[in-house]
């Protein structure tokens, strides 16, 4: 059991912080500074409370459907507020751009040029003219992917040139340049133009980096670095092995805190301490490529004040339709579960925390539950929430992860959640996905050359 007094736990989102990048090489790897990305710093905590709820089930429900859209011609894009972003540097001379990341996608893209339209994208002030955007004209090195490019079918999914270049006069001679994407996702979307760029690493220049050049995009306030599965990933296009992040805390009063994402050339060291499990076979299913891309792990069991909550096991693995399993997604905050998952866990709490009453009234504007009204009590005793995976590891999460405060009331909530509360199960798609509240304080490494994903429990700065 854990416990905490009401007093010292409060929760705060850092303002947006655009830091100056710091990135920093050794031979073997590369390490760039990262930090928590917020859009709306003047909402209150509870309303920001709310607002990570909504976008989180907006989210979940992408990631859900998404494979089954035949509109949009790249697999996953999100709706990313209460994430953590990059600083990363394109072109010569290079110009330094903010990105969302995201292990949840495959595709790297900026706002780009200076007549980039955003609508319904606050980034502290309201006009779009805040958002850090990419000017090609201004480098020397950038340049319009060309349709027959194999890079060009990295995004579309008519990946047979023939079918996708049809005004190509000759294949020695084609001046198509590759169709624009459009990606949609959750309640936005952005779209533009491929382009083949320079990556400025520090000591490393990666030239003809695939990354999308975007004209306009609905409520998207930055560009993202997708690190997903897949050709067009960051990690794939630098041939990276092992990357790992520690995600600092989403409550904290200064603005200036960031933690650290590690790309590891190499993945020769062993890291220290480190719990693993192995990363799942991705399911292969027509017409869902979406799936392709996400990390899965063998999320085995849920212990609630270790107790094992009952959980059917086709939550548990991908079926032949790749509905079920557990992701790992930096980009979601908090973390989804399926209602034949969230519902036992639920009822868990519930059973376990006894004589504080629950807050109905704030579950319903919050979307969160259980929320239980603390004001009587000095301290309260929670339940620890345990994750075990396959091969024995347990992330046993410090309470700040899953429970929150719901403003200034004296309520706190369980900061995870599940489809809303009308209309059927949403069965397709992962039925679990790990957000990144919930991985606050944890190192985590995706090790992609022994395919294994790692985690441990420590303050990250
Ligand atoms: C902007 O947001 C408002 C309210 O959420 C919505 O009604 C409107 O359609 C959005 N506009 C665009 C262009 O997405
Ligand atoms: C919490 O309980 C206190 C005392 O019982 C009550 O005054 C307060 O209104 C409750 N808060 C909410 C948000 O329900």
């Amino acid at each position: 059991m854990a416990s905490f007094s009401s007093s010292s736990f409060a929760l705060l989102l850092s303002l947006l912080s655009l830091l100056f990048p710091f990135i920093s090489s050794s031979a073997s790897t590369t390490t760039i500074q990262l930090s928590l990305f917020n859009t709306n710093p003047s909402q209150d905590l509870y309303e920001k409370l709310t607002h990570l709820a909504s976008i989180s089930l907006a989210r979940a429900n992408y990631i859900k459907k998404s494979q089954d859209s035949s509109v949009s011609t790249t697999p996953l894009y999100p709706h990313s507020y209460g994430g953590y972003s990059i600083t990363l540097a394109f072109g010569t001379p290079p110009q330094k751009i903010p990105f969302i990341m995201d292990t949840g996608s495959n595709f790297v893209w900026f706002p780009c040029t200076t007549k980039y339209l955003c609508s319904n994208c606050s980034v502290s002030s309201s006009s779009s003219q805040s958002i850090p955007t990419f000017i090609p004209k201004s480098s020397s090195t950038a340049r319009v992917l060309g349709c027959l490019n194999p890079k060009c079918g990295w995004i579309h999914s008519k990946s047979n040139p023939k079918s996708r270049c049809q005004d190509c006069q000759s294949p020695t001679n084609c001046k198509q340049i590759c169709p624009p994407y459009i990606i949609l996702y959750g309640s936005g979307s952005t779209g533009g133009l491929a382009l083949v760029e320079t990556l400025d690493m520090s000591n490393k220049k990666i030239p003809n980096f695939l990354v999308g050049c975007s004209m306009f995009s609905s409520q998207q306030p930055a560009g993202i670095a997708g690190l997903g599965r897949g050709l067009a990933s960051l990690p794939s296009q630098l041939g990276v092995k092992k990357f790992s992040y520690c995600l600092v805390s989403h409550r904290f009063d200064d603005t200036g805190k960031s933690s650290n994402l590690v790309l590891d050339f190499t993945a020769t060291e062993k890291s220290a301490g480190l719990s693993y499990t192995p990363l799942q076979k991705n399911p292969v299913v027509a017409g869902k490529n979406a799936l392709s891309v996400y990390y899965y792990v063998g999320l085995r069991k849920i212990t609630v004040g270790g107790q094992k909550v009952k959980i059917p096991y086709k939550y548990l693995t991908p079926d032949s339709n790749g509905n079920g399993g557990s992701i790992v997604d930096s980009g979601t905050t908090f973390t989804y579960m399926n209602r034949g998952v969230f519902e036992p866990v639920l009822n868990a709490f519930v059973k376990q925390v006894k004589g504080i009453p629950r807050t109905e009234s704030i579950e319903k504007i919050t979307g969160l539950r259980p929320c239980f009204n603390i004001s009587r009590h000095k301290t309260v005793s929670l339940p620890e929430l345990k994750f075990h995976y396959k091969g024995g590891a347990e992330m046993a999460l410090p309470l700040a992860n899953y429970f929150s405060i719901a403003g200034e009331t004296d309520v706190i909530c369980l900061t995870m959640i599940t489809d809303s509360a009308s209309g059927p199960e949403l069965s397709t798609g992962p039925s679990i996905i790990l957000g990144n509240f919930q991985m606050q304080n944890f190192l985590v490494e995706f090790d992609l050359r022994n395919e294994k994903f790692g985690f441990r429990q420590q303050m990250c700065k």
